[in-house]
C-alpha cells in the first residue's frame, strides 16, 4: 500500500481489537451473544422490562475493564495516532476503554461507553467506575430510575454519525480492523469513502463486508495492527506518491 502522508486515515475498531486482552466479542463460540439474548440487555423495551437485570450485565462487563490491559493492537493503534502528519480518527464500536489508556485521543465511541452513566432525565453524562442499580440517585438531578449505561442498544442512534461521515468522505485510507460488519451503521462505512480511498480489513476471517474492501489481511490484530503501523511509519520517512487501489 503506497499513502501520501497528506492523507486522511480512518480507523474503524471492533471487538476483535480487544479479544486478546481477554474481552470476549459478540458472536461466535463463547461471544457474549451466546450467553445473553440481545433483546433483552441491549435494548430500551430489555431495559424497561427487567432493568436489574440491564444494569447487572453492565455492572459485571464495567468491573471485567478493571482486570484488561490494552495490548499491542492499540498501543500500535495510539502511535500511529502521534506519528501520521495527515489527519487521524479513531472510530469505535468498542464500549471498553483499551483504545483511551493506550493513549488514543482523537477517538470517537460510536456505541457509547462502559465507564460513563447518563441520566435520562436530566441528560447529564457521568464518569463511572463502580456499580449500578435502578434504585441509584443521578449525582446531578438526585432522581432514581433514571441512571442508564452510557452505551447505543440496539435501535437506537449510534453516536457523531455527521463528522464520523465526513471523515470517511474525506480520507485516503479506511481501515477496518476485527469487527464481523454484522452491525450497522458500521458495517456501511467502506461504502461511504471516496472511490480513491485506499480499504482494509484486518481480521481473522474475513467478514459479512469484506467483499467491499480492497485488500484483506486475514490474522490476529496484536499481529496485523503492530505491522500495518511499520508499513505507515515507512512511508513518512520516505514519503510517495498515491498510485491508488
Ligand atoms: P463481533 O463479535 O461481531 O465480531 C468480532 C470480529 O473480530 C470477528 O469478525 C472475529 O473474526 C474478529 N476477531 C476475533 N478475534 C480477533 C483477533 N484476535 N484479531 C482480529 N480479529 C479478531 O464484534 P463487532 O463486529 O465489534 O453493538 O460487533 C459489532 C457490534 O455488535 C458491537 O459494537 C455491539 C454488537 O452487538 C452494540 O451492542 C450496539
Amino acid at each position: 500500500m503506497q499513502l501520501p502522508t497528506s492523507s486522511s486515515i480512518v480507523i474503524l475498531t471492533g471487538a476483535g481489537i480487544s479479544a486478546e486482552s481477554g474481552l470476549s466479542t459478540f458472536r461466535g463460540g463463547g461471544g457474549l451473544w451466546e450467553n445473553h439474548r440481545v433483546e433483552d440487555v441491549a435494548s430500551p423495551e430489555g431495559f424497561i422490562t427487567d432493568p436489574q437485570l440491564v444494569h447487572r450485565f453492565y455492572n459485571q462487563r464495567r468491573a471485567q475493564l478493571r482486570t484488561v490491559q490494552p495490548n499491542l493492537a492499540h498501543l500500535a493503534l495510539a502511535e500511529l495516532e502521534k506519528a501520521w502528519p495527515g489527519d487521524f480518527m479513531l472510530v469505535t464500536q468498542n464500549v471498553d476503554d483499551l483504545h483511551e489508556r493506550a493513549g488514543s485521543q482523537k477517538l470517537v465511541h460510536m456505541h457509547g461507553e462502559l465507564a460513563k452513566v447518563r441520566c435520562m432525565l436530566c441528560g447529564e453524562v457521568l464518569p463511572w467506575e463502580g456499580d449500578t442499580q435502578p434504585g441509584t440517585p443521578c449525582p446531578t438531578c438526585g432522581k432514581k430510575k433514571s441512571l442508564r449505561p452510557h452505551v447505543v442498544w440496539f435501535g437506537e442512534v449510534p453516536f457523531a454519525l455527521d463528522c464520523i461521515g465526513r471523515a470517511l468522505e474525506k480520507c485516503g485510507l479506511f481501515v477496518a480492523i476485527g469487527t464481523s460488519g454484522h452491525v450497522y451503521p458500521a458495517a456501511g462505512f467502506v461504502e461511504l469513502v471516496s472511490p480513491f480511498a485506499y480499504t482494509l480489513e484486518l481480521n481473522l476471517e474475513a467478514s459479512q463486508v469484506a467483499s467491499g474492501f480492497f485488500e484483506l489481511r486475514s490474522g490476529k490484530a496484536t499481529e496485523l495492527v503492530p505491522a500495518l503501523l511499520k508499513e505507515l511509519l515507512a512511508g513518512i520517512q520516505a514519503p510517495v506518491h498515491a498510485t491508488g487501489p
